[in-house]
């Protein structure tokens, strides 16, 4: 079976059994602050099991993109040392909300593995919750019984809470587990000893591919358990293990799941992928197999690698593969990005974000790539020079302070450092290190410092109702509350059961206002700084104080948003809309929105575009949103529209959004925008009034970004300017031709810029002249010392020079008073150096001391600068005595 067989039977299966196949959400998580990656199957639904929402189907299958690289779950130091685990997988997954429990799991699952798959059952062995007392919760009985008649006790295996319970993070849905491990050693190997002995034990070729979770309990942010008002299943199972078990193979990498991928590395670095555990070779290919698609995926989910955040990790993967490439496998250009064409083709059917943006992704990856190889290239050289100045000393050791500045200003890997160190004869300090690195986190740690109180639980609610696409002012009441210490300080978040606040999404920034709460016989004033999503939970931000009391004991709350702010905020989302489509037809369909904010006071639209926007494309986008925006169309809003008529409305939906079945569109007329999108938008185009560019710039390789506003802000930028054109033409006394005046200023501005250069050329030849009646003859040479008026010090220079030119035997001292600022020029014949051993340098040096100044130079001519220009004449007396 190939790879893309095996993942289609697991969803014909589970839609045999009466499941709705859905589609994988993004790498990157949306609106869960607990989370930055999707980390398993079940992130997606994580509010369905808290009763948050209400999903699509009782019973949902699919194949999810996973991403473990941080938080709870983090494998990324593990891939290519091993050959099970990886950065990026696909999770397949069968879900019961509220409906079928463990018999049903357990018996689908062996079925699926021994009948569809037809893996042999004496190779498989599953686990059991043993029970945890600190939990209190029991040994799993249920799923043993279950399992007996099925596999047999001996093949029954009893794991602790490390293994048998899983959680999702700190925080959130939880359950006891059931595991499906599979032995896929050859006979021999398990004749010498049973595999029963080997599940968990970190055995390449004993591991686990399904685990079935009972999901019963929520881990609130104090420790405990809390039964959730449902019992679901989530399974989970390794796409990736279950095909090295199904087509016979050793290692993940050894399945049509990344084979090609590898080929293409073998034909690039010109070296073959041996498959063992231990030579670097091979773990760099499979560290690069596995990494591409961590980032092709991630890029083709709309992230940007970048210094921050979720980018940043995206970087740091990307930059070990590039580091074992560079390494291992003599990869010194970009070789990353030629990977990207052959996972596109693989994944077109199943995941055809990458495919569309395979250009896009390609390019991203190999800016990136070219900047880290440069990064590397100067390391070494500040290695190079480290090690050199080590040997000066003698010392043979690198200290950790050094390797760690090296890893974090300079972005040179810490391994590899200890590698080149250790090439040269060098060895690094190891733990000297890793306390810098220590004292670095603790140092973020303080910074990032945040506590979150539990939720204190007012009225239970099925799901918060939005209002705020008709009202913006609404009754309500208050569901749950919790206080959040931060950086900021405390601040409360307060969800309502109804209201007609806009939580951050899709670029469209929080609704601010207030709540007028009822307390007793007053009315309390709760200031909402802003609104944000937590999963489908609508977060109203107060960082007013002490309301603890105010909250839980509330009898009615009107909640008011910000009614002027949200139509500015309005009219910058419509505007992005309009704006989104003039850039399509102006620069092409290659335009794809990267990024997008809207604020009430300006709008910011990042996309994929490769060159800049030139001034007269801009101009033309700028005419087109504003012909859009005279034609006053109004808005057509369709809510709950089923996805495919969206896409058949030709809508355009945004790469690394998750769309429900049932999606909003935005239209302005039909034959001109048509987005997917949850924002709130003007009634008809003409609200927006006007619109103006403010900047055009580059965010990160292929991405552009532009800058505008509308409306109030668009007309107070164009007073400004009018305000600015008006004052300038009254300066220039130029009522009309403003320009054609300020182009006469500056030609007159360079006409006596001339004048003057002559000017003072005529007044340097008359001081000259002046100078050589000065000049006494003394013991065979002649000799000047004068103080002199010259605008600047190069001119002093120029004028020891120019006498230097028409007496050779001249020794000179001169001094200048250059508006405040004292210098002096000393000159000697050059043959006064030679026979009387005189340095103009030395005797500069003594003769500044008088004007409170240094300088230096050569034997025959020095200069020097001082700050006390009362001293001159005293200077210049010094050097009369000198030379006379
Ligand atoms: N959520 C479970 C896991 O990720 C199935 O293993």
């Amino acid at each position: 079976m190939t790879s893309s067989e095996i993942r289609q039977h697991f969803l014909d299966f589970f839609r045999s059994k009466e499941h709705l196949i859905v589609s994988s959400a993004p790498l990157v998580a949306k609106n869960d602050p607990t989370l930055m990656f999707n980390n398993s199957g079940m992130a997606q639904f994580k509010d369905f099991f808290l009763g948050n929402g209400t999903p699509p189907s009782k019973r949902v299958a699919d194949t999810q993109k996973c991403l473990r690289v941080s938080g709870k779950h983090n494998d990324l130091e593990d891939v290519g040392f091993d050959t099970y685990h990886h950065t990026m997988f696909e999770m397949l997954g069968n879900w019961s909300f509220g409906d079928y429990f463990k018999k049903e799991a357990i018996t689908w699952a062996w079925e699926l593995l021994t009948e569809v798959y037809k893996l042999p059952k004496d190779r498989l062995y599953v686990s059991v919750f043993q029970g945890d007392d600190k939990d209190n919760v029991p040994f799993d009985q249920e799923a043993w019984d279950l399992w007996k008649p099925i596999v047999g006790e001996d093949r029954i295996i009893l794991g602790n809470k490390k293994d048998n319970f899983w959680e999702m993070g700190d925080t959130g849905p939880c359950g006891p587990c059931s595991e499906i491990h599979v032995d896929l050693r050859p006979q021999a190997d398990i004749d010498q000893q049973p595999g029963k002995e080997l599940v968990n034990a970190d055995h390449p070729q004993v591991v686990e591919i399904w685990n079935l979770v009972f999901m019963q309990f929520n881990r609130k942010a104090d420790g405990s358990l809390e039964p959730l008002p449902a019992r679901h299943v989530d399974t989970g199972m390794g796409f990736e293990r279950l095909c090295m078990a199904i087509q016979s193979k050793l290692s993940n990498y050894d399945t049509d799941v990344f084979s090609h991928t590898i080929r293409v590395i073998e034909e690039l670095s010109g070296k073959t992928y041996g498959g063992t555990q231990r030579e670097y070779s091979d773990v760099a290919m499979r560290v690069i197999s596995d990494h591409i698609r961590a980032v092709s995926f991630a890029i083709a989910d709309g992230l940007i690698p970048s210094n921050a955040r979720a980018g940043y990790v995206i970087r740091r993967i990307l930059r070990r593969a590039v580091r074992y490439g560079y390494s291992y496998l003599g990869f010194t250009e970009p070789f990353m990005t030629k990977l990207v064409p052959t996972l596109a083709m693989q994944f077109a059917d199943v995941f055809p974000e990458l495919n569309a943006q395979r250009d896009f992704v390609a390019t991203v990856i190999r800016e990136e790539e070219a900047s880290f190889l440069r990064t590397l290239e100067n390391g070494l050289k500040l290695l190079d020079k480290i090690t050199a100045d080590l040997t000066a000393t003698g010392t043979k050791v690198i200290d950790g302070e050094t390797v760690f500045e090296l890893n974090d200003t300079f972005g040179f890997p810490v391994d590899l450092t200890a590698l080149i160190a250790r090439e040269q004869g060098f060895s690094i300090d190891e733990e000297g290190y890793q306390k810098a690195l220590r004292q670095q986190k603790e140092r973020s740690r303080k910074d990032a410092a945040s506590s979150t109180g539990d939720w204190t639980e007012l009225t239970d609610i099925d799901r918060v109702e939005f209002l705020g696409y008709d009202e913006v002012v609404a009754d309500a009441r208050i569901a749950r509350f919790r206080k959040v210490q931060n950086k900021q300080g405390t601040q409360y978040q307060i969800v309502l059961d109804r209201t007609p606040f806009y939580a951050e999404s899709g670029g469209q920034v929080g609704d601010t206002g207030v709540l007028e709460v009822q307390y007793g016989s007053e009315t309390v004033l709760v200031r909402i700084a802003d609104t944000k999503k937590e999963n489908d939970l609508i977060i109203h931000i107060s960082n007013d104080t002490d309301l603890d009391d105010v909250l839980a004991n509330h009898k009615a709350v009107v909640a008011k948003i910000d009614a002027n702010r949200r139509e500015a905020i309005e009219d910058n989302h419509s505007a992005t809309h309009l704006l989104h489509a003039a850039l399509r037809d102006v620069l092409g369909t290659h335009v794809a929105q990267k990024g997008s904010l809207v604020s009430p006071d300006v709008l910011r639209f990042d996309f994929s575009h490769f060159s800049k926007v030139t001034d007269s494309e801009l101009a033309e986008v700028e005419r087109i949103v504003n012909e859009k925006i005279r034609e006053n169309i109004p808005l057509d809003e369709k809510r709950n529209v089923p996805i495919d008529e969206a896409k058949n409305l030709g809508a355009t939906a945004l790469f690394g959004e998750k769309y429900g079945d049932f999606v909003r569109v935005i239209t302005f007329d039909p034959a001109y925008s048509v987005e997917l999108c949850g924002g709130t938008h003007v009634p008809s185009t003409g609200q927006i009034g006007l619109f103006k560019f403010i900047s055009e710039g580059s965010v990160a390789t292929g991405v552009r970004r532009v800058e505008a506003v509308t409306a109030e802000k668009a007309l107070t930028l164009l007073n400004e300017q009018a305000a600015v054109i008006s004052e300038l033409k009254e300066l220039l006394k130029a009522p009309k031709d403003v320009v054609k005046a300020v182009q006469s200023l500056l030609d007159e501005r360079s006409q006596l810029q001339k004048k003057i250069e002559a000017l003072e050329n005529d007044k340097l030849q008359q001081v000259k002249a002046d100078l050589l009646t000065k000049v006494h003859s003394s013991n065979g040479h002649y000799v000047l010392v004068e103080r002199v008026e010259v605008s600047s010090a190069d001119a002093l220079k120029q004028l020891a020079y120019d006498l230097k030119a028409k007496l050779d035997n001249l020794a000179l001292v001169l001094g200048a008073d250059i508006n405040g600022k004292p210098q002096l020029a000393v000159m000697f014949p050059d043959e006064l150096v030679k026979t009387k051993n005189l340095h103009a340098g030395n005797v500069v040096k003594e003769l500044a001391k008088e004007i409170r100044g240094g300088g230096g130079g050569q034997p025959f001519f020095a200069t020097a600068g001082g700050t006390d220009a009362s001293g001159l004449d005293k200077a210049l007396a010094k050097g009369r005595e000198i030379l006379l």
